[in-house]
């Protein structure tokens, strides 16, 4: 029989996850704060209490809306914990991560952290990605299991490291999410085609940009290895037009202007002839 698990928190992420065990075979039993969410969901155990919940399965799946949320419905169900393993799929900081391990350590149960890279409807499929932290042992007996909601990576036993990519690799997509915005905003004040733009223009130029990311992580591994091809005292110069022309058009530059002070502040501080990986280490220190 395939292992029981129990999913705390029937969301839309949840309830995608309690959706994805029920297909992979397991034993499911689910709980969620207001009776009713989820009518279609089939073919779960659906439990009035969270002790109840917690108590029909060794491995218990967490998916609720923030830390506190997870905080509040976890504490009446501490005692039974013990002996289990706790997975917080919930998003949060690496100090929440690492908190709640102490707390199910305290109880007795094994934890891991994990930071879903998915939409709901990516669960259950290849396209998904879970990353996770914490108990090794814990991973290396439930991964089979986890692999059904999405492809899995161990990041580390520092229960904080899954968090911490997750929210970084949410960096990555909210910074490209705001070139864009910026970028439409500029050209929708004239008469451009937003959908050639984007299609035309936008994304190539994004996606050959991208293709710049992994040099910058070996500048930063290794160090710059030779002169910048695209320095930061030229891009620094370059940024103004970005901002007065936004201005000008009567764009709120309010997204990007924190890069020109920061691309400012690198020539002021003599990294003017780095390149762009230069500016990683000045975020790391006051101005
Ligand atoms: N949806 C996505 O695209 C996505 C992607 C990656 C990660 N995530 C993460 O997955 C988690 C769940 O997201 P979601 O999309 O399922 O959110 P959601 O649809 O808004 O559902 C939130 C869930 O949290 C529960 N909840 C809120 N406060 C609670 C409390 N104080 N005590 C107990 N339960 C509480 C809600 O219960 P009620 O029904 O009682 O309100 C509901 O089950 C979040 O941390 C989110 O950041 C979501």
């Amino acid at each position: 029989m395939k292992t029981p698990v129990t999913v705390l928190g029937l969301g839309a992420m949840g309830t995608a996850l309690a959706r994805a065990l029920t297909a992979a075979g397991h034993p499911t039993t689910v709980w969620n704060r207001t009776p009713g969410r989820a009518p279609d969901l089939t073919g779960v155990t659906r439990a009035k209490t969270v002790a109840d919940a917690v108590s029909a399965s060794s491995l218990i799946v967490a998916c609720l809306l923030d830390d506190a949320s997870v905080r509040e419905a976890l504490a009446p169900a501490a005692t039974e914990f013990a002996g289990r393993t706790l997975v917080n799929l919930t998003n949060g900081t690496p100090a929440h991560a690492r908190r709640t391990a102490d707390w199910a350590t305290q109880q007795g149960a094994d934890y891991l952290d994990g930071g879903i890279m998915a939409v709901p409807a990516m669960i259950g499929g290849p396209a998904g990605l879970v990353l996770y932290s914490g108990s090794e042992a814990a991973f290396e007996k439930h991964g089979p299991t986890l692999s059904a909601l999405a492809r899995t990576q161990f990041v580390g036993t520092d229960p904080g490291l899954a968090a911490l990519q997750d929210l970084a690799l949410l960096s990555g997509m909210y910074g490209m999410f705001a070139g864009a915005i910026q970028a439409l905003a500029l050209t929708s004040s004239e008469k451009v085609s937003p959908i050639a733009f984007a299609e035309q223009l936008l994304v190539p130029w994004v996606t050959a940009m991208l293709g710049s990311i992994p040099a910058m992580a070996r500048d930063l591994e290794y160090g710059a290895d030779g002169a910048a091809g695209s320095n930061l005292a030229m891009q620094s110069a370059a940024f103004v037009n970005l901002l007065d022309a936004s201005r000008a058009q009567g764009v709120d530059p309010v997204l990007l202007a924190p890069m020109g002070d920061l691309l400012a502040r690198a020539v002021r501080e003599g990294h003017g002839d780095e390149d762009i990986a230069g500016v990683v280490q000045l975020l790391r220190t006051a101005g």
